[in-house]
């Protein structure tokens, strides 16, 4: 029988499959034997997902009869799974291009939370901003991780603080959810900052009794679809106590735990994230040894992000003691007004050059251990057969181009595929 398939991509000098194994993450030793096939070709069905990944001889046997809706030909040209980037803050308005300068003149994130700024200032913008602007703001962004090879993104709200706000970043991103190709995690983060006049104690109060039966019923009438909760938990921000008390109540209405922690200083954030169950934890500048194993122990991944301690100048996360340990490493942009910064690739670049990752770890880091942070391991992260037909095309005969050519990604990212669907070319 003459079967008919969405798209045939064939003959890439290398596929890199990443990984073939039933768990679906890859720790250290994994990292380093991640599946690369040469001279190969891939097929996507008319459902979306990967029905074959193999030599081209082979593919081309075995679907000789077959009809293809699109075919590439990808002489000279590697295939790599979309990247999944794990942590991002893309919904906002109020750029802060005044505050780099600040911070390149040597005032630190905290002096500048501090005095209004940072976050704060977002928020007012933000509030301040229709959710039409605020939509077509973010599907920009959107469209320029698309280019540069991102194709699952999380997406925090964050710079609402107040619950209208906060609904109407979620309802941005239940929109893209909907319209846009790229696909979205969504996340909570009615506390990413203690709203003026408050104490965390009674930020976190707000968000329990408020906040999250809000958010529950408008899930339950479907108007709103949320993946994960987040906490920024820092000294002067929300503290292990408060952060614990609104993890909590998330996990009781159902959301996967995914926060932000031991970013600026020492929290015990790993231990207590290990400890709730937690999905995962990003950041980890400080992140004690306790911490690290504690991490390794609950299966828990690390979200690096190495643009903020880049643009921050903070201590480097320890990524080499983190995967010594046996700890699921996984990447993110953590774009934001702070760290402007779209790109996986860039991200990849920085996490060799300055966390002194492999280029096989980053490559690992930013697909399938980023997927598994965000609970999409299973469809996500990997081409594997039976997994969603998400892949990027590289115009270079070696994978490696996509980490090793710093910047200008745009010209070396030939093509998007997402569901065996072209959405840039
Ligand atoms: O991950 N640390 C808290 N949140 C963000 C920064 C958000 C902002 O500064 O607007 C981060 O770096
Ligand atoms: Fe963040």
């Amino acid at each position: 029988m003459a079967s008919k398939f969405r798209l045939l991509l064939e003959n890439a000098e290398q596929i890199v499959v990443v990984c073939t194994k039933e768990e679906q993450y890859l720790l250290e030793d994994g990292m380093q034997h991640l599946a690369v096939l040469e001279k190969s070709s891939l097929v996507i069905g008319n459902d979306g997902c990967i029905k074959a990944v193999g030599p081209a001889e082979t593919i081309r046997n075995h679907f000789s009869n077959a009809s293809f809706e699109n075919i590439i030909d990808c002489s000279g040209k590697c295939i790599l799974p979309g990247f999944v980037d794990a942590h991002t803050h893309p919904v906002w308005a109020g750029d802060r291009v005044h505050e780099f300068a600040m911070k390149l003149a040597g005032a630190t994130y905290m002096d500048i939370h501090q005095a209004g700024g940072g976050i704060n200032y977002t928020v007012e913008h933000t509030t301040a901003a229709s959710e039409e602007e605020l939509f077509c703001s973010f599907k920009h962004r959107l469209e320029r991780m698309l280019r540069a090879g991102t194709t699952l993104v999380e997406c925090k709200s964050g710079y609402g603080l107040k619950l209208e706000t906060e609904l109407k970043m979620l309802r941005v991103i239940e929109r893209a959810h909907r319209e846009l190709d790229i696909a979205v995690s969504s996340t909570y983060c009615g506390a990413h900052s203690v709203p003026k006049g408050k104490s965390a104690q009674e930020a976190a109060d707000d968000i329990i009794n408020n906040h999250l039966p809000a958010l529950k019923q408008m899930s339950l009438n479907g108007e709103i679809h949320v993946d994960n909760i987040d906490v920024f938990c820092e000294k002067g921000v929300f503290d292990l106590e408060s952060t614990g008390r609104i993890l909590q109540a998330g996990k009781a209405i159902g959301l996967n735990l995914n926060f932000h922690g031991d970013e600026l200083n020492p929290m015990n954030s790993a231990e207590m994230g290990a400890e709730l169950g937690a999905h995962a934890v990003s950041h980890l500048e400080e992140v004690s040894d306790k911490g690290i194993a504690a991490l390794a122990k609950a299966k828990c991944s690390a979200v690096l992000l190495p643009t903020t301690a880049y643009i921050l100048r903070l201590k480097q996360p320890r990524a080499r003691d983190m995967l010594k340990a046996g700890v699921i490493v996984s990447l993110g942009s953590d774009f934001n007004p702070n760290a402007y910064c779209f790109s996986m690739p860039m991200v990849m670049h920085l996490a060799c050059v300055n966390m002194k990752m492999s280029l096989k770890e980053a490559l690992a880091a930013a697909t399938i251990n980023a997927a598994y942070a965000l609970g999409r391991a299973h469809t996500h992260g990997s081409l594997e057969v039976g997994k969603q037909g998400d892949v990027i095309v590289i115009n270079a005969s070696r994978w490696e181009h996509v980490i090793y050519q710093f910047g200008g990604h745009q010209e070396l990212i030939e093509c998007v595929v997402i569901k065996g669907k072209i959405v840039y070319k």
